[in-house]
């Protein structure tokens, strides 16, 4: 069961980094184009990246139960990596999740196409660099 949790997490990451580099690119070209139409078909995408962040959130949540690498002992933040299993990354990948959240409800509350999509760019892109700085590479590279 952790071993599954811990690789579809691992796994999905790679998922969530394309679809998220992809929402920024997309919606920054769009943006300096001006467009006035809406693409419901980026809008589609840049939903699906939201849900799949949150899927990823929730497989995140059930591994601060299971994993091995998180224990809240006396001195756990004296611990690195304890410190950043137990808190680090889950608080900053949580905001990384709520940011994509607020960027796509604020879009769909902006007047124009152009405002909704620098409202998508902004927030999917700042919550890219929080969640590249976040994932423990040293694991992943291994
Ligand atoms: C949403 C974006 C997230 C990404 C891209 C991400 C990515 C990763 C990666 C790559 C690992 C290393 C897995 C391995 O060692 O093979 C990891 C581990 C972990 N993540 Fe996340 N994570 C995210 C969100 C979260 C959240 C929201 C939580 C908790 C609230 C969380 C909790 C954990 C825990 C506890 C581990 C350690 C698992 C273990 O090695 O036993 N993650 N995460």
């Amino acid at each position: 069961m952790y071993n599954i949790i811990k690789q579809s997490h691992s796994g999905i990451m790679w998922l969530v980094i394309v679809m998220l580099v992809l929402s920024v690119i997309f919606g920054l070209i769009k943006t300096l184009k001006k467009e006035e139409t809406a693409s419901a078909h980026w809008y589609k995408f840049f939903y699906y990246t939201k849900w799949l962040m949150y899927i990823q959130a929730l497989l995140g949540i059930t591994l601060m139960f299971i994993s091995p690498l998180v224990h809240y002992s006396d001195g756990f933040m004296k611990n690195e990596q304890l410190r950043f299993y137990g808190m680090e990354h889950p608080l900053m990948m949580l905001i990384a999740v709520g940011l994509v959240s607020i960027g796509l409800y604020k879009s769909k509350k902006k007047s124009s196409t152009i405002k909704k999509n620098r409202s998508i760019t902004i927030y999917y892109f700042v919550a890219l660099v929080i969640m590249l700085l976040m994932i423990p590479w040293q694991t992943v590279m291994q």
